[in-house]
């Protein structure tokens, strides 16, 4: 029996919804959205799918309703307007969640709080503030979606099931995101190895575009469709996933440095242990200088943002 709520059912939301009622590990789901008509007509939606899907409990509310929640997702916020500058638009999801998160914790104290909206490292810096929560029960989703798309188009280079190979996208959630070149394996062999094992040069160029097409990924698929939405909800199913079965699964979630390379007091990605306490702690790669050297000016540019829209 587990209650799983999401906050914000626009496409991410609606579509982690979706997905969510095809694994059944949620016996009751509340929507919540400012559009209530919306939240209510996704809700009627999802529920004529259940005859075909798992059982569950589907409803839209409010924040009252939130009430015995064990996980929140938060996907609400707004998009950014024509002519708004990127800290305009993170002052008013900040806004939104200064409102919402008190609202939150308020109705369902005991629940961990997931959040995806964007940029997701200074929402998540936000709810802990908001919150009052323990920082490891916010679970930031980060670059989960950054690292998919690496580990898809790694498996798709080295003709490998995407599943097979181990790479993490660290950082900001964004342009100062990371590529830990030099920790990725595919079964525990190095890239540079399983290059060699393949009869091609290990190609820095390679990497370099292919680091640049994870990067770009959000851009090209928004220019051609407007948003991105399947492959975070299927991120998020696996979070939830990850808690509701206490898995100590590894992803790449953004909490609040403690002092890993010299960084603390900001949020950010690594990879992460999850269970059913939320973020346990996270795991310290062994990067190399650069890479290394990027993730702390990663760190720099995210707390001076967090220092000024917050
Ligand atoms: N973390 C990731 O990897 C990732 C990937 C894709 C999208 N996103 C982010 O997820 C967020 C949602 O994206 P989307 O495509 O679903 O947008 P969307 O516009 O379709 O949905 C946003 C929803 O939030 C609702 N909302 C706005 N203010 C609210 C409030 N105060 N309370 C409750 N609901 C409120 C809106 O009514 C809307 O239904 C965006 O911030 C987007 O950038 C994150």
């Amino acid at each position: 029996m587990a209650k799983v709520s999401v906050l914000g059912t626009g496409m991410v939301g609606a579509s982690f919804a979706y997905k969510l009622l095809g694994t059944g590990l949620a016996s009751d789901m509340l929507l919540v959205d400012v559009n209530a008509r919306r939240a209510e007509g996704e809700a009627m939606d999802l529920q004529h799918a259940m005859p075909f899907d798992k059982p569950c409990n589907i409803r839209s509310g409010g924040y009252a309703d939130l009430t015995g929640s064990d996980i929140v997702v938060i996907s609400a916020g707004v998009a950014q307007k024509p002519g708004e500058s990127r800290l305009d638009l993170v002052k008013r999801n900040a806004a939104i969640f200064r409102d919402m998160i008190p609202q939150v914790v308020q109705a369902a104290p005991e629940a961990i709080l997931v959040i995806a909206t964007n940029p997701v490292d200074i929402m998540t810096e936000a709810t802990i503030r908001y919150s009052g929560l323990q920082p490891g029960r916010v679970v930031g989703s980060g670059t989960i979606l950054d690292t998919a798309r690496f580990r898809y188009l790694l498996g798709s280079y080295y003709e490998v099931d995407p599943r097979s190979v181990h790479a993490y996208i660290i950082g900001e959630h964004g342009d100062s995101e990371v590529a830990a070149f030099s920790t990725a394996t595919i079964a525990g062999i190095p890239l540079a190895e399983i290059s060699r094992q393949q009869d091609r040069p290990y190609s820095q160029s390679d990497m370099d575009s292919l680091f640049e097409q994870v990067r770009q990924a959000a851009y090209h698929i928004i220019e051609r469709k407007g948003a991105t939405f399947y492959a975070i909800a299927s991120g998020l199913v696996r979070i939830v996933e990850a808690i509701l079965r206490g898995q100590n699964t590894v992803f790449s979630l953004s909490n609040r440095m403690t002092g890993q390379y010299g960084v603390s007091d900001v949020c950010l990605s690594l990879p992460a242990v999850l269970n059913r306490e939320g973020i346990s702690h996270f795991l310290k790669l062994p990067l190399n200088q650069a890479e290394e050297a990027g993730f702390v000016k990663s760190a720099g540019l995210l707390k001076k943002l967090a220092e000024e829209s917050l």
